[in-house]
């Protein structure tokens, strides 16, 4: 990524944006196309929510996490909406005309405060389905607020969130263990998929100008919940995330809430995977003190950041909070 754009091509970059549309995209030397979403309040902070594994028609409490969701969006006036993936069950989207859209997505996330820029990333259920329907530009025309690719960037000022398809890196979804079809459109030949992204995701943080980084994938990299730590990704994605100073890593695909911070890594790993079904009654970690919440049911993450101090908060499915933190840096970047 030698094209990275350094700070002084933000006005430029903004004027495009604000000529063409309130997202842009920007030019990119690399397979990871970028978008500017500058923060817009008057304190310059940035503060958006994030949900995970959620697409069921409203059951099993998705409705309700999406009436708090729109609740915490208005008091927070959240700039833009983060999915961790899977968020079409049980198998993707049918096509771009699949009604699942509407049903699970349009039609449920109806809080006035929502209706900002999503950006998504696919779980493995959305493999399941026609994968390329949830990228389409056919569904962002239907939705203007929809946008989901395999991997891209958000600049938004003081943070940049590099968001990973971490698909293609789990063994189990190729050798078939678990008897499910994966649409893999796009991502063969695998092993120089997985090496280009790597490859493209080392750069783009090296280049990041960003005061606090922020990678959102869909498998943990670490997690207390029934699908444990990711082992492909703890091997070939951490170290280069943390070779280049990432300070959250934020994922759904276990269905809870939940914060670990271990004294082997600088990383803060955040679950927001309590958009829907949930409840799986498992909950297992070496060591107690490094799980700050594992709350096993629904809910959903806020985030509000600046230039040197970010602060999450965790709610349940009644907007009641679960686990706040805050963590601060000094500036070292002007942005
Ligand atoms: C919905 O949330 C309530 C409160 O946490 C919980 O008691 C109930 O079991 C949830 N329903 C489902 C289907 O998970
Ligand atoms: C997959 O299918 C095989 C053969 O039918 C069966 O033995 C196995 O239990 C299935 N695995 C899962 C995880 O369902």
């Amino acid at each position: 990524m030698a094209g990275a754009r350094d700070a002084s091509a933000a006005p430029l970059a903004l004027c495009l944006a604000l000529a063409l549309s309130s997202l842009s995209l920007l030019p990119t030397f690399a397979e990871i196309d970028r978008f500017l979403h500058p923060p817009a309040k008057d304190d310059g902070s940035l503060t958006f929510l994030v949900v995970g594994d959620w697409g069921r028609q409203g059951l099993y409490n998705q409705s309700e996490v999406a009436a708090q969701m729109g609740v915490v969006g208005e008091r927070m006036g959240v700039d833009f909406v983060v999915s961790t993936g899977d968020n079409f069950y049980e198998n993707g989207l049918t096509g771009v005309h699949d009604p699942a859209f509407d049903e699970s997505f349009s039609r449920i996330y109806v809080a006035p405060s929502l209706q900002k820029q999503w950006f998504s990333v696919l779980g493995n259920h959305d493999y399941r389905g026609d994968v390329e329907a949830q990228l389409s530009p056919v569904l962002r025309a239907m939705e203007s607020r929809w946008l989901c690719l395999r991997s891209f960037i958000v600049n938004a000022g003081m943070l940049d969130i590099f968001m990973v398809d971490t698909n293609p890196f789990v063994d189990e979804y190729f050798t078939n263990a678990g008897n499910n079809t994966y649409d893999w459109t796009g991502v063969l030949p695998r092993q120089k998929y997985i090496s280009d992204l790597l490859e493209d995701l080392d750069l783009a943080l090296k280049s990041s100008r960003a005061n606090w980084k922020m990678v959102v994938g869909h498998h943990p990299i670490k997690s207390a919940g029934v699908h444990g730590n990711t082992k492909e990704i703890v091997d070939q994605m951490l170290p280069i995330l943390e070779a280049n100073g990432v300070d959250f890593y934020v994922n759904g695909h276990d269905h809870c809430l939940q914060h670990i911070s271990t004294a082997d890594s600088p990383i803060q790993f955040l679950t927001s995977g309590g958009g829907s079904k949930a409840w799986r009654g498992v909950v297992n970690w070496p060591n107690p003190d490094e799980l700050k919440l594992y709350y096993d049911g629904q809910g959903f993450m806020s985030v509000k950041i600046d230039a040197t101090q970010a602060d999450f908060v965790f709610y349940d499915v009644s907007g009641s909070v679960l686990h706040s933190w805050s963590r601060t840096k000094p500036l070292y970047s002007i942005v």
